[in-house]
C-alpha cells in the first residue's frame, strides 16, 4: 500500500521521546481500518522530524505497527526537505488539489509559472520515483508477484515507474478526491497531464469514488487527452497498446463495527464528559480539516443568517466546530484559517453575550474528541463545495446517539448513497443552508429517527469491508484471468 500520509505520525514530546499520533484525513481513516484484515507494508512519506528520527532508529528495518494492524509494517520514504516542499506545498497542494476541486477561479487560484514547472520536475516526479524505488527494493526478494495499491493524487506517477521495472506487478490506483471534467485538465501543461494519465493507465485498475461523476469524467479525460488510448465506455476500460486498464467506482466508507466499538469505549466517554459543559439544548456540529473546499466560512455565514431569522434560538443552540489544522505552510490555507477565525469572532461578537457564545471552536487534531462530538450532535453540517466522498458524513450517523440530522451538500460523493436520509443543501447557497439548518433543528422525533435509521442501514450495508473486498475481488479476478492463459500453456507443455 502506498499513500503520502501514513497511518501514524511520530512527534517528539517534551522529554525528547518519540510519540506516535494518528494521521489526519480520509485516506488514513479508511486505510487504517483496512489494515486489520490484510498483511501489508505501507509506504508513506516521512512528514516531520519525528518520522525522520523514527526512520533512523529503525536502522533500515520496516517499522512494525501492531496498533494499526496485526501484520502491518511501515516504510517511510524520506525525501530531501526542499524536494518534499516542492512536491507537497507547491504541486500537490494547492495545485492538483485545487484543480480537482474546481477551485481554479477563486481567490485561491495558483498560477502555472516557473515555480510550478520546477515543483513538478524536482518535487512531484522525484517523490513519485522515490516511492517506486522503495517498493521495488522491498518486493524484489519476495517470490510472490507484488500486488500494489496506490492511493491518491500525490502518487499518480508511481504506476508507470513500477510497470517499467516489474513485469509481474498488479496495481490498483484509487483516487480519493473528485475527478473533474476533462476540460479542467487543460489547465495543466500537456506534459504534466499526459504523464499523470499515463501513470494511472499503467495500473490494472483505476478506482474512483463515484460512477456518475468520477468514472465518467476519467474516461472522457483519457479519450480527450491521451491520443493513443482506446476508450470503451460500455465496458469502462482503456486500452493503450496491449495494456488494458479497468476503471471502476468503489465508494469509500467507514469501519462501522470499529467505530461503534470506539464510540462505546471509556476513552470516548471521557471526552463526552469533557464536552458536556459546552452543550446546550440543541447542538450543531461540524468536523473538518481547515480546508477551503470544506466551505467552513459559508457554513458559519449560514448559521449567522439562522440566528438573524430566528432570534428565539439564541441561548438555546450552539455550533461546535472541530477543525483540524491542515497544510498550514501553504499561504492559501493560512488565509483561509484567518477568514475562518474572523468569521467566528464576528458572529460571536454580533450575537453572543456574557452568558452565551454561539460558536465554540476547537482547533486541533483530536480524533477521539471529534468522535465524542459526533456522538452528541443534533445536527451535523457537511457543506463541502465538492468532496470525493466525505467520511465525516458516514462516521457521524454511525456513532450519533440522538438521531441527529445530517445536513449534507449535494456535491459530496456520499450524497449519492445517503440522499434518502439527509437534508440536502446546495453548498454555496447560504440562504438555503440556513433554511435547512432550521428545518433540521425543528424536525419531529419520528422524522429524525426515520432518517437516522435509513442512514445507519445504508452505511452499514456499504461499509469499509465492502469497499476493500470489492477491490480485492476485482484484483483476484484479474489474477485468475492472467493465470488462465499461463495454466493453459503449461497444460499444453505437459501434453
Ligand atoms: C484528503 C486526501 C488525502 C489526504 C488527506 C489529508 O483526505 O484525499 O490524500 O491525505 O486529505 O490531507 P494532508 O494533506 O494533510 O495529508
Amino acid at each position: 500500500m502506498a499513500s503520502n500520509r501514513g497511518p501514524i505520525e511520530y512527534r517528539t514530546d517534551q522529554n525528547g521521546n518519540l510519540r506516535a499520533q494518528r494521521g489526519s484525513g480520509g485516506v488514513v481513516t479508511a486505510l487504517s481500518a483496512a489494515s486489520q484484515h490484510i498483511e501489508l507494508t505501507w509506504f508513506a512519506s516521512a512528514l516531520g522530524e519525528g518520522d525522520r528520527r523514527a526512520v533512523q532508529n529503525a536502522q533500515g528495518e520496516r517499522l512494525s505497527l501492531p496498533l494499526i494492524g496485526p501484520q502491518t509494517y511501515l516504510r517511510f520514504i524520506v525525501s530531501p526537505r526542499n524536494v518534499y516542499h516542492k512536491y507537497y506545498n507547491i504541486f500537490c497542494n494547492p495545485l492538483l488539489w485545487f484543480l480537482q476541486h474546481y477551485m481554479w477561479n477563486s481567490p485561491y487560484t495558483p498560477n502555472i509559472d516557473a515555480k510550478v514547472y520546477d515543483a513538478w520536475e524536482n518535487g512531484y516526479v522525484k517523490v513519485n520515483e522515490a516511492f517506486a524505488s522503495s517498493i521495488i527494493e522491498e518486493t524484489k526478494n519476495d517470490p510472490r508477484p507484488p500486488i500494489v495499491f496506490i492511493h491518491d493524487y500525490h502518487l499518480y506517477l508511481v504506476g508507470k515507474y513500477l510497470r517499467q521495472q516489474m513485469s509481474d506487478v498488479t496495481m490498483l490506483h484509487f483516487t480519493h478526491i473528485p475527478w473533474p471534467a476533462h476540460s479542467y485538465w487543460l489547465l495543466l501543461p500537456p506534459h504534466m497531464r499526459q504523464a499523470i494519465l499515463e501513470g494511472l493507465c499503467s495500473c490494472d485498475i483505476v478506482g474512483l469514488q463515484t460512477n456518475n461523476r468520477d468514472v465518467t469524467n476519467f474516461l472522457h479525460t483519457c479519450e480527450a487527452l491521451l491520443p493513443n488510448a482506446k476508450i470503451d465506455l460500455d465496458n469502462s476500460s482503456i486500452t493503450i497498446g496491449k495494456h488494458i486498464t479497468k476503471v471502476n467506482a468503489y465508494p469509500i466508507s467507514v469501519d462501522t463495527t470499529g467505530l461503534e466499538r470506539l464510540a462505546r469505549s471509556n476513552w470516548i466517554q471521557d471526552y463526552k464528559k469533557r464536552l458536556s459543559p459546552f452543550l446546550l439544548t440543541q447542538n450543531i456540529v461540524r468536523v473538518d480539516r481547515t480546508e477551503p473546499s470544506k466551505n467552513i466560512v459559508r457554513g458559519f455565514k449560514a448559521f449567522d443568517l439562522l440566528l438573524d431569522r430566528h432570534p428565539e434560538l439564541k441561548g438555546k443552540v450552539r455550533f461546535l466546530a472541530f477543525l483540524v489544522p491542515s497544510r498550514t505552510r501553504i499561504k492559501q490555507y493560512q488565509r483561509y484559517n484567518e477568514e475562518v477565525l474572523e468569521m467566528v469572532n464576528a458572529i460571536n461578537y454580533k450575537h453572543g453575550g456574557a452568558n452565551w457564545q454561539p460558536i465554540k471552536l476547537f482547533y486541533e487534531n483530536n480524533y477521539p474528541q471529534a468522535i465524542a462530538a459526533m456522538c452528541l450532535y443534533d445536527v451535523l453540517l457537511v457543506n463541502a463545495v465538492i468532496d470525493g466522498m466525505n467520511l465525516v458524513a458516514k462516521e457521524g450517523p454511525i456513532v450519533n446517539e440522538r438521531n441527529g440530522v445530517l445536513v449534507l451538500s449535494e456535491a459530496v460523493g456520499a450524497h449519492e448513497q445517503l440522499k434518502e436520509g439527509v437534508l440536502t443543501i446546495t453548498p454555496v447557497d447560504t440562504e438555503n443552508t440556513a433554511q435547512k439548518l432550521y428545518e433540521a433543528l425543528s424536525l419531529s422525533a419520528e422524522d429524525r429517527k426515520r432518517r437516522s435509521d435509513i442512514l445507519r442501514k445504508t452505511i452499514r450495508r456499504d461499509d469499509l469491508d465492502n469497499w476493500l473486498c470489492q477491490q480485492l475481488a476485482d484484483v483476484s479476478q484479474l489474477l485468475l484471468q492472467q493465470a488462465a492463459p499461463k495454466a493453459a500453456q503449461l497444460a499444453l507443455l505437459h501434453l
